[in-house]
């Protein structure tokens, strides 16, 4: 009770809750945020610039958001159960120590609330096979696989399901994510039109810049991520000072050993001044300036500085709610109860709309009541 009042007053005093947006099918739905991350061990700077700090921020500007931990996409490749345990617990305390707040966003566990499962499997039946082939994370994490497991294949659809079960409206994602929410859109569109009108066509929001694409420190060609195989590649949240300040040492660059701006001809560098800027809260070209004496390796240093500076004080919140275990399950619990409120009104409709539930007519009411 005491969350729900916190939450309520606090979407009350913001102006943003009254923002409207004139895009296709959005303004007759409240706006309604939400996103979700694959609790799949230590989270690094590319989730957190492209995602979690835009949540954060968003929700400290009284958007009305839900975070889901995505457990079920995280098993639509070999998992260790043990392992998946640990690491929805470590995420959500991650969450909570990078700035998320229970009082104001709904953050719980994908599979705790079951109309994801009910909703993806109405989807998945409008949705075609040539359609996710077509997909590139689905041909990037397929390529090297002798059987690909079918829940790797409909896995956009269960995003999409994600989406589409809280009729929300926008939902902030790294760049990466843009081609899932495309097929979310198409999906609510063909359900609307087969059905009648019953979603909102979801708009992706991406971080502007390149935090929306954060490049691998190996190679500036790729992205970030948490898949690459060499942990040289990435600085996660969690990552001991030393670490992060070798992996920034080793940072791929280029022959040039000035530091200038330009993400399409010096990827390397302009991937560390974006991470530098982030963290400073400086603007690129102020930092450009005040670095024209360094050379790339001495502003290595000066980088890897500014990110260890800037994880600390979140590194020390994570290890706190990391000890309280029994915190972390009742914010889950809180979590999934706010969320089940939504989904399950919200799957009822779907029910009557697919033909899945019988209306009870009135006479037939009385009948019953004698
Ligand atoms: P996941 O867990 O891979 O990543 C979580 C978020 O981090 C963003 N991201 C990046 N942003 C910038 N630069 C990078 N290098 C980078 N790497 C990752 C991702 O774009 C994402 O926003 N399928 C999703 C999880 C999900 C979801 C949803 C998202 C499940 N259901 C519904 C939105 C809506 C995923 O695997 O994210």
């Amino acid at each position: 009770m005491k969350i729900f009042w916190n939450r309520t007053l606090h979407r009350f005093c913001s102006t943003k809750y009254f923002s409207t947006h004139a895009t296709e099918s959005i303004s007759k739905y409240p706006r309604r945020i939400f996103s979700g991350i694959q609790p799949t061990g230590a989270i690094h700077l590319g989730n957190y610039l492209g995602a979690i700090a835009q949540w954060v921020k968003l929700q400290n500007e009284g958007e009305n958001i839900i975070l889901s931990i995505a457990d079920l996409h995280s098993m639509t490749l070999p998992h260790d159960p043990k392992k998946l345990r640990t690491n929805i617990l470590e995420m959500t305390a991650t969450l909570l120590g990078c700035g998320i707040d229970p009082t104001k966003t709904v953050l719980f566990q994908q599979s705790t609330v079951p109309e994801h499962t009910q909703i993806s499997w109405c989807l998945g039946c409008i949705c075609t096979m040539p359609r996710l082939s077509h997909l590139p994370q689905y041909k990037e994490k397929s390529k090297d696989l002798k059987d690909i497991p079918l829940g790797l294949f409909i896995y956009p659809v269960l995003q999409a399901a994600d989406i589409l079960t809280y009729k929300a409206t926008h939902v902030p994602v790294g760049e990466d994510q843009v081609q899932q929410i495309q097929l979310s859109q198409e999906l609510a569109r063909m359900f609307n039109s087969r059905f009648g009108d019953t979603f909102p066509i979801p708009h992706a929001i991406i971080t502007g810049s390149e935090y929306a694409r954060l490049r691998s420190l190996r190679d500036p060609a790729k992205k970030m991520s948490k898949s690459d195989p060499d942990p040289k590649s990435r600085i996660c949240i969690t990552d001991k000072p030393e670490d992060i300040v070798r992996n920034i040492k080793k940072a791929v660059t280029d022959f040039t050993s000035q530091v200038t701006f330009d993400p399409e001809e010096r990827p390397g560098v302009s991937n560390l001044i974006s991470i530098h800027s982030f963290v400073t809260n400086e603007p690129v070209d102020k930092i450009c300036r005040d670095v024209q004496n360094f050379n790339t390796g001495q502003y290595k240093l000066i980088v890897a500085d500014a990110v260890v500076e800037y994880l600390r004080p979140i590194q020390e919140r994570i290890s706190h709610y990391l000890s309280d275990e029994r915190h972390l399950l009742e914010v889950l619990k809180n979590g999934q109860e706010e969320a089940s409120e939504i989904s399950s009104k919200h799957w009822e409709e779907v029910q009557h709309k697919l033909g899945l539930k019988f209306k009870i007519r009135k006479q037939e009411k009385i009948k019953t009541h004698g």
